[in-house]
């Protein structure tokens, strides 16, 4: 039986978003070069982004490239931009074919510019999709994300177009490059490593944190099931009790 069959489609998490980490270790494991591993997380990438889709999921983000990448030896980086734009450019067509809308968020700017282009017009030809959101972390750190946005409130602040005194956590959110999405329920880190990586520091507060040993080219949507699962089982509390947490569920059931 698929772990599918156990997964509760009236609890699923509104917003996934995924570390994909290993391909590397995957492939050196092998005797490969590692970007034998980041070919092979391409397909775990469509079978990922299939399943959420049709399971329903409303948004799903990946961690495709972060700003301390960019401090990996140039043959790797150089590989992996030139896969990033090859990947995008194949697949619109299965995105619109499955209504998927793509969206970036990082610092577009460090791109070499073909992979920019691609990434803009995929972006530019799936948005009018109402289905799965696809948002691609590229170029993307928190920290960054944070100092662009003190940097435009204090921008704002300066033109008066806000007062300090009103600067609330909606204001923030606004500044910051996922205003348009939810915060993720459900945080998925493959690989076996215990950490953040500067991924969404402030959107993740009371996310659920999963960790997996599974390399993310072995990552497959029976791995996504069971993850799914295992947030099914958790009681989120958000700060109360667990008493108080069951009366609120009782009651909203009636
Ligand atoms: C994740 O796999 C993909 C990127 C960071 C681009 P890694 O390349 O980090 O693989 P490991 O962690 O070295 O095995
Ligand atoms: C995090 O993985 C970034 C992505 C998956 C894109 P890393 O492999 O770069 O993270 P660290 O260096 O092990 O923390
Ligand atoms: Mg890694």
């Amino acid at each position: 039986m698929s772990q599918l069959d156990k997964i509760d489609k009236n609890q699923l998490p509104l917003h996934i978003a995924i570390i994909m980490d290993g391909n590397g270790r995957w492939a050196q494991e092998k005797g490969e070069d590692r970007l034998f591993g980041h070919y092979q997380g391409v397909e775990s990438v469509r079978n990922i982004v299939e399943g959420c889709a049709e399971l329903g999921i409303e948004y799903l983000t990946l961690y495709a490239f972060s700003t301390e990448n960019w401090d990996r030896p140039e043959t790797e980086v150089t590989g992996l931009m030139e896969l990033l734009a090859q990947t995008i450019r194949q697949e619109v067509s299965t995105l619109n074919k499955n209504n998927i809308k793509l969206q970036m968020i990082g610092n577009i700017e460090m791109l070499p510019d073909y992979a920019r282009q691609s990434l803009q017009e995929a972006v530019d030809l799936t948005k009018a999709n109402s289905g799965l959101t696809l948002i691609i972390a590229l170029s993307y750190s928190s920290r960054w994300e944070l100092l662009q946005a003190v940097k435009g409130i204090a921008a704002d602040v300066k033109s008066g177009k806000i007062m300090p005194d009103q600067i609330n956590e909606n204001t923030l959110r606004h500044y910051l490059v996922t205003s348009a999405f939810p915060d993720p329920e459900l945080m998925i880190r493959t690989s076996g490593e215990y950490r953040i990586s500067n991924f969404l520091l402030y959107q993740l507060a009371y996310a659920e944190l999963y960790f997996t040993d599974t390399r993310w080219p072995d990552f497959g949507k029976e791995h996504l099931y069971e993850a799914i699962l295992n947030f099914q089982q958790r009681q989120r509390r958000f700060g109360k009790t667990g008493d108080q947490i069951q009366r609120e569920s009782a009651t909203d059931m009636h």
